[in-house]
């Protein structure tokens, strides 16, 4: 395994420094976890999601500020991330038209100079190049973005340049690298790896839950700042054989 395996707790100094956070793609899967999660920390929400999409967030309505709207309009982001200390954003590579580049670079520009931001995607984003990934992954990833980009419908190399941009920037960043997602009770923080190939991840699965718990985890722990982690979850079988975890947390 090459890398620190769990980031802190969240207990620690880092988290008496988060009070509002911004959730940027609040209504998605993932986005409703953060949001439910961020919650039961006693942090103030502020959630960015498209108007179409704000009856999805109906059972959080009289909890948190809802701003709508493109998460690639600078103004709405502008808007949504001020006074907050912490930004996370759910990344996706929709539409071909640079939905993500232009999310990414939006938070980027608009956050609070003190916010941590931490961003979400999978484990196809590859930080240092270092990265393995078996001849399956790498050609069901190439016949995918083949195949969606032409029915205009999703730009993966969209988020790939997002996460440039993300890497490139000086901005407090962490980049989670979620593997095949599942829905299901939480098991615990998922462990991780600084390179896809690592033995630990071999397992290839994260309950959504859990993934939304490392993102928040993410935004207290400063080890994990400038990092990439791909994570898998915790008492799955490549973790536990890896690191001998048999239990949450
Ligand atoms: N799915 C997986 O197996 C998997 C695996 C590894 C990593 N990930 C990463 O996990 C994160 C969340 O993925 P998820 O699959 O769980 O999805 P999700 O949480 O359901 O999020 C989908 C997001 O995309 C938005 N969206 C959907 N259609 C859109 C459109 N046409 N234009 C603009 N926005 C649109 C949704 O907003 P609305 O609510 O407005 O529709 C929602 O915010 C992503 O960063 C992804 O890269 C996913």
């Amino acid at each position: 395994m090459d890398a620190g395996g769990n980031p802190a707790t969240g207990t620690g100094d880092g988290a008496d420094r988060i009070r509002r956070v911004c959730i940027v793609g609040a209504s998605g899967k993932l986005g409703q976890h953060l949001v439910r999660q961020a919650l039961e920390r006693g942090w103030e929400v502020v959630g960015v999601c498209r108007e179409r999409s704000v009856p999805k967030l109906a059972e959080f309505a009289d909890r948190i500020t809802i701003v709508p709207g493109q998460t690639d309009d600078r103004a709405v982001i502008a808007r949504a991330v001020a006074g907050c200390d912490g930004v996370l954003t759910v990344l996706v590579p929709w539409g071909v038209h640079g939905y993500s580049s232009g999310t990414a670079q939006a938070v980027l520009d608009h956050a609070e100079p003190h916010a941590r931001l931490v961003f979400s995607c999978g484990w196809h984003i590859t930080k240092d190049g270092q990265d393995t990934y078996s001849w399956l992954f790498r050609k069901t990833l190439r016949v995918t973005t083949v195949l969606a980009r032409a029915v205009r419908a999703v730009d993966i190399d969209d988020q790939v340049e997002a996460c440039r941009r993300i890497f490139a920037s000086d901005r407090a960043w962490t980049v989670v690298r979620g593997s095949d997602l599942e829905e299901g009770e939480s098991q615990g923080l998922p462990v991780w790896s600084r390179h896809v190939g690592d033995p630990v991840l071999a397992s290839n699965l994260t309950r959504r839950t859990d993934f939304a718990l490392f993102m928040l985890e993410a935004l207290t722990d400063d080890t994990l700042v400038h990092e990439a982690p791909a994570i898998v979850g915790r008492l799955s079988a490549s973790a536990r054989t890896h690191t001998g975890v048999t239990s949450p947390r």
